[in-house]
């Protein structure tokens, strides 16, 4: 049985895909704010920095995968713009990289990233925050949407996710990584019924956006859908599967760039 590190395995898609890997007789490093077995802040670099020090002191010499779902949907204001940038894209690359040597010395462990479809489907992130996350620049990223005003959060969080994507792809061809043996690939879900959706249905400033973005499958998505990709990416069955981020969206990634392929 295989041990993971797990983060935001204290909700939403984190938890569920840690419950799955738990049933399954795996062992889990929850990492989060609260309820975990690595309780650490991902938006700082001294939290980050614990959580790769405890995270490695539980798992021993070897960690045979991961799953980075901690992060923060679109919100307002400075402060949430600063916590956006920092977990969703520092939160998941610095831990990654403070853990690979562990992960080469499992030989053959399975990364899994949360990435969204927000990365195909808002238009117009700029090029500049882009740029700005991977050459490791926060304040910069955030600066740089500053332009959208009251949307700043979307542009925040959708250049967030595309860095993160670009950052994975990059990375998983590289010697270090799948020459380790080390599968890194990305989840991009799209509306997931999680608690980070639902408080976005609770206002009443973004609900109507969420209601009208169009699901050709319907509904949303379930946190348990999202956690049996996870599982099956972290099995034998994915070991020919490197660098590629897996859409599971209900069609909405399809309805905007159908042709776009
Ligand atoms: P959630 O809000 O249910 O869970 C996120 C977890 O991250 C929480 O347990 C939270 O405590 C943890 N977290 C937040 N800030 C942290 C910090 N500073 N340090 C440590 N942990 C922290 O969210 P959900 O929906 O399960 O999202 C999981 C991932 O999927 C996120 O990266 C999100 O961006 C992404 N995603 C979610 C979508 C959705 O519709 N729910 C759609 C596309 C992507």
């Amino acid at each position: 049985m295989a041990i993971y590190a797990v983060t935001g395995s204290a909700s939403g898609m984190g938890r569920a895909a840690a419950d799955r890997l738990r049933a399954a007789g795996h062992t889990v490093i929850g990492v989060d704010l609260r309820d975990a077995e690595v309780i650490a802040d991902l938006s700082t670099p001294e939290g980050r920095r614990a959580a790769i020090t405890a995270v490695l002191a539980a798992a021993g010499p070897r960690l045979d995968g991961a799953v980075l779902a901690a992060g923060l949907g679109p919100g307002k204001g400075d402060e949430r713009l600063r916590l956006i940038a920092e977990v969703n894209y520092f939160g998941t690359v610095e831990l990654l990289e403070g853990w690979r040597e562990a992960l080469a010395a499992a030989g053959g462990a399975k990364v899994v990233i949360f990435s969204s479809n927000s990365t195909t489907t808002v238009p117009l992130v700029s090029s500049r925050t882009i740029r700005a996350f991977l050459k490791g620049d926060r304040a910069k990223a955030v600066a740089s949407t500053k332009l959208m005003g009251d949307n700043a959060g979307a542009f925040v969080y959708a250049g967030s996710k595309i860095a993160l994507t670009r950052w994975m792809r990059r990375a998983a061809v590289r010697a270090e990584w799948i020459g380790a043996g080390i599968r890194l690939n990305a989840v991009a879900p799209g509306a997931i019924l999680t608690p980070l959706l639902q408080a976005q249905l609770d206002d009443p400033e973004t609900a109507g956006a969420i209601e009208s973005f169009p699901v050709p499958a319907g509904g949303f998505g379930t946190p348990e859908g999202i956690a049996a990709w996870v599982e099956f990416m972290l099995s034998p069955a994915a070991d020919f599967l490197v660098g590629s981020q897996i859409i599971v969206d209900g069609g909405t990634d399809a309805y905007f760039r159908s042709d776009d392929w």
